[in-house]
């Protein structure tokens, strides 16, 4: 007897092993999907995902994998079967169908951290709306008649207390949330701002941990750290609220104003803090990273970095004495800037893709992605491919100069991603780094104050936070 409980104790999972290799090759076979390796049982090909990005090279996983079995391959990671795709027809074609063919998907601790009424998880006629008066509030007009001025101010009040040291990734930070804060709930930067990022820091250290509250210190930390968010969020809301209501009381010109206005019945409490609370977190690594790095391939790039000088000093040039202040007309003239702001883009964006679920089976390039499993639309593989970018791996902001900056045809630049959830920040990203640049180079020289690696993951950024040294100039 003893015997028999030993042999199906081997056996049984011998034999589910030896049955979920044979169901997943027959259906595999039926469905032709695209060449690749699934690798191990449940853990897949995650090691190897996350051994490779240990390394300099930007896209090792990608690379190895599409010269093996071309830019559309499959591979399972983070305990699901994931089709990746470094093609850009297939990227186009996968944001473009969103809501139709694919819908987004976060991992676990992402979607918990942000509240299930945060744009980027939203779906649907909701998803539209509430994107569509994202954009409302940060498209060109409003950036020209009401954020440029708030932008221009509180980007040269940060830098007024630089003194020598600074963490260059540390002042992006605080200036990209400052700018967020003002432009969502019109407050200026302060006590409060100040120590709610500190909290807000927590959260998003929690998106790149394991979604299990018993098993990751750095988890837990960061559902207290959203509870303590949402309560000070809360507490804005329900005062605006107040005052909206009451007669008479001037209505500011923001998004919370705009969010207490909308709605067939209204936005709940509840509702409009997850918003705003998404909103905040998705300009702010993003928009601060690229700061950062561009200034670090600039002090990389001398012959580039004076070109923008040049640009800037003359803009400033023209400025009347005492006016400091840029306006519409002087970030419309800053041709190169912008050179800059796209091979940055290019390089090292901090968004390397987009993950999505497929709603069916779809066919696509001759292969079929199930219904239900992921696919990943990788917007890096093809910003560094050279068969689209000429020396696609090295800074170059001139090649922007002549033409799209690419070497095929085709969409093959899509930093901000496309389709219904185009990023609604993509403008009001690039006035924020053109001002960034502006008051940086016209105010300071700098030097790194230690040498400071580029790195890949989790997520793109320099080892150190990029310590420089700054000397005012005159
Ligand atoms: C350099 C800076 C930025 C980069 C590279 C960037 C990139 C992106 C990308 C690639 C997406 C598409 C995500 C997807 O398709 O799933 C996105 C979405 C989004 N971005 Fe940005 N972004 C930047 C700055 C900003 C700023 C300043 C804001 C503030 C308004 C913002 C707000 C958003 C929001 C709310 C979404 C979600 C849109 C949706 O799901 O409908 N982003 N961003």
């Amino acid at each position: 007897m003893a015997g028999l409980v030993y042999d199906l104790l081997l056996y049984i999972p011998i034999s589910l092993v030896i049955f979920f290799f044979i169901v997943r090759t027959s259906r595999r076979r039926r469905l032709r999907l695209p060449p690749g390796n699934l690798g191990l049982p449940f853990v897949g090909e995650t090691l190897q995902l996350i051994a490779a990005y240990k390394t300099e090279n930007p896209e090792p996983f990608i690379d190895e994998r599409v010269n093996k079995f071309g830019p559309i391959f499959t591979t399972h990671v983070f305990g699901e079967p994931t089709v990746f795709s470094a093609d850009p027809e297939t990227n186009r074609f996968i944001v473009q169908n969103e809501g139709k063919l694919f819908e987004c998907s976060y991992p676990g601790s992402i979607s918990n951290l942000l509240g299930k009424h945060s744009l980027l998880l939203m779906k649907g006629s909701l998803h539209k709306r509430m994107h569509s008066l994202t954009m409302s509030f940060a498209n060109s007009s409003i950036i020209r008649d009401h954020l440029l001025v708030d932008i221009d101010r509180l980007v040269r009040l940060n830098m007024d207390s630089w003194t020598d040291r600074i963490f260059l990734m540390e002042e992006a930070k605080k200036i990209t949330f400052e700018l967020t804060v003002k432009q969502l709930m019109s407050f200026d930067p302060g006590e409060w701002s100040e120590s709610l990022r500190k909290e807000y820091v927590l959260v998003i250290e929690g998106f790149f941990s394991l979604p299990l509250p018993l098993f990751s210190t750095t988890y837990r930390r960061a559902i207290k750290a959203r509870t303590k968010v949402a309560e000070a969020l809360s507490l804005i809301v329900r005062q605006r609220r107040k005052e909206s209501n009451e007669s008479g009381g001037e209505k500011k010109n923001d998004m919370l104003e705009a969010l207490l206005a909308t709605g067939d019945g209204g936005f709940s409490d509840e509702e409009i803090v997850d918003f705003l609370l998404a909103l905040l977190v998705a300009g702010y690594e993003t928009t601060s990273t690229i700061m950062t790095l561009a200034v670090k391939f600039l002090t990389e790039t001398p012959l580039a970095l004076a070109q923008l000088k040049e640009e800037h000093e003359e803009i400033r040039a023209k400025k009347m004495m005492g006016r400091e202040g840029l306006e519409w007309s002087d970030y419309k003239s800053m041709p190169f800037t912008q050179c800059v702001v796209n091979e940055t883009l290019r390089v090292a964006n901090i968004i390397s893709g987009v993950f999505r679920r497929a709603m069916t089976d779809i066919d696509i390039k001759g292969y079929t992605i199930p219904k239900g499993w992921k696919v990943f639309a990788s917007f890096r593989a093809v910003h560094l491919d050279h068969d689209h970018f000429k020396d696609a791996r090295t800074f170059n902001p001139w090649r922007w100069q002549s033409n799209s900056g690419a070497t095929s045809p085709g969409n093959v630049f899509t930093p901000f991603g496309g389709g219904p959830r185009l990023c609604p920040g993509y403008e009001l990203a690039r006035v924020e780094l053109s001002v960034f640049l502006h008051h940086l180079i016209t105010r300071f020289s700098w030097v790194p104050a230690e040498e400071d690696k580029l790195v890949f993951f989790p997520t793109t950024r320099t080892q150190k936070r990029y310590p420089i040294i700054v000397q005012r100039r005159n």
